[in-house]
């Protein structure tokens, strides 16, 4: 089969771990018999150097023509004060909303606790959490918003803002996924303050009659955090809004050792949009240490939803999971091995 899709590199650190991820993507049609097309095109700061803008059209087209979208990370401090709607990060938003790829899965599982963890290994070891994020709606992208007036008198304005339908569509992502999994489902809120929380937690509950072998409960979010780190073996699937998915998969990176590991798919009305949960990690672009496996892992997936490739998929995963288990780590689970080396012993394991 031909594995085509949209190549985004983006900015910092995309295009050194997109690199290896399409190393691994090649190695893995090899072994399968399938062949890799890859369509790379300018997104975000990189577009806005060499075209003038972070979302080119001609970029726009091919994506919304793409069975499937690789992308590496968007964000560069040059760009930090540009007017909020030519930014890098909008470029990403408006990509997201224009798929119309509202159902952002970020799986967090801690193959193992390296020394370098804050965390005891019994507290975390065979933790295995799905974060579902509601990724084109809530505060991200609800109006008003902008910063109008002068001097003190500035008022900056956000709007959190959900559909019941935009609630019950990620809810039954959410509740299906719990079902092939162990069968828990926790919805996040905040309802004790926010109408559009209270709005969510009343969807959700309406929904649960409809998944009966699975259970639900329901969380505050800032009691969800404490709670994903106290306990994160009490978590299966986690389903919530846009900016509370944003920050609680940061913080389940450390429970997975490093924001190096967490991969992403977004999925809903067109192709899939794969990419790792990390940033373009300006702090550490060119240095050849960036940890691969979280883009790598991305390519994964995008095999799996986009291309219906699961044994590939799992076979890129156990390749991944056997890299965790070796001696040769990267510098963010305290290694020394770079970015390359990485990629090397991922394929080594591949065969
Ligand atoms: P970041 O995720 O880029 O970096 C956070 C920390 O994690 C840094 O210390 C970085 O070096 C480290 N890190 C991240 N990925 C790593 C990897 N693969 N290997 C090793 N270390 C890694 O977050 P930030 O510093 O808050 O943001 C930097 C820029 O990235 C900003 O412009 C931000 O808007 C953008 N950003 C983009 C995305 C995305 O493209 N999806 C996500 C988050 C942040
Ligand atoms: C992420 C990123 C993005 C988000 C930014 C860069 C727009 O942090 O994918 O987690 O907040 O969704
Ligand atoms: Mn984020």
């Amino acid at each position: 089969m031909e594995i085509r899709f949209v190549c985004l590199p983006g900015d910092g650190i995309g295009p050194e771990v997109i690199a290896e991820a399409e190393r691994v993507l090649e190695r893995v049609a090899d072994r399968f018999g399938h062949l890799v097309r890859a369509d790379r095109r300018p997104f975000a700061g990189t577009a806005w150097d060499r075209c003038g803008e972070a979302f080119p059209a001609a970029t726009r087209e091919a994506c919304l023509a793409a069975p499937a979208i690789l992308l590496g990370a968007v964000g560069d401090p040059r760009h930090d004060l540009l007017p909020p709607e030519t930014r890098p990060e909008r470029a990403l938003l408006e990509l997201r909303r224009a798929l119309g790829a509202w159902a952002n899965l970020r799986p967090v599982r801690v193959r193992r606790v390296l020394p370098h963890s804050p965390f005891r290994p019994e507290a975390i070891a065979g933790t295995d959490v799905l974060i579902v994020r509601e990724l084109t709606g809530g505060l991200y992208y609800g109006v008003p918003r902008g910063v109008s007036g002068e001097g003190a008198d500035r008022v900056g304005v956000n709007t959190l803002r959900y559909e019941a339908r935009e609630i019950e569509r990620i809810a039954r992502v959410a509740f299906e996924a719990a079902g092939r999994r162990r069968r828990r489902l926790l919805s996040v809120d905040k309802a004790n303050v926010l109408e559009s929380s209270a709005l969510w937690r009343e969807v959700v509950s309406g929904l649960a009659s409809e998944y009966p072998e699975v259970e639900l409960d329901h969380m505050y979010v800032d009691r969800a955090a404490m709670e994903l780190i106290r306990n994160p073996r009490a978590f299966d699937v986690i389903v919530t809004g846009n900016l509370f998915g944003d920050i609680l998969s940061d913080e389940a990176a450390v429970l997975a050792g490093s924001l190096g590991l967490l991969p992403s798919a977004s999925l809903g009305d067109r192709g899939g949009l794969y990419e790792p949960v990390h940033g373009s990690a300006p702090d550490i672009v060119g240095a050849g240490v960036a940890n691969p496996l979280a883009a790598i892992s991305s390519a994964a997936m995008m095999l799996e939803h986009s291309f219906g490739l699961a044994r590939e998929a799992a076979a890129v995963q156990a390749a991944v999971d056997r890299c965790l288990d070796g001696d040769v780590l990267p510098a963010d689970l305290g290694g020394r091995a770079g970015t390359r080396e990485i990629t090397d012993v991922v394929l080594d394991a591949l065969g």
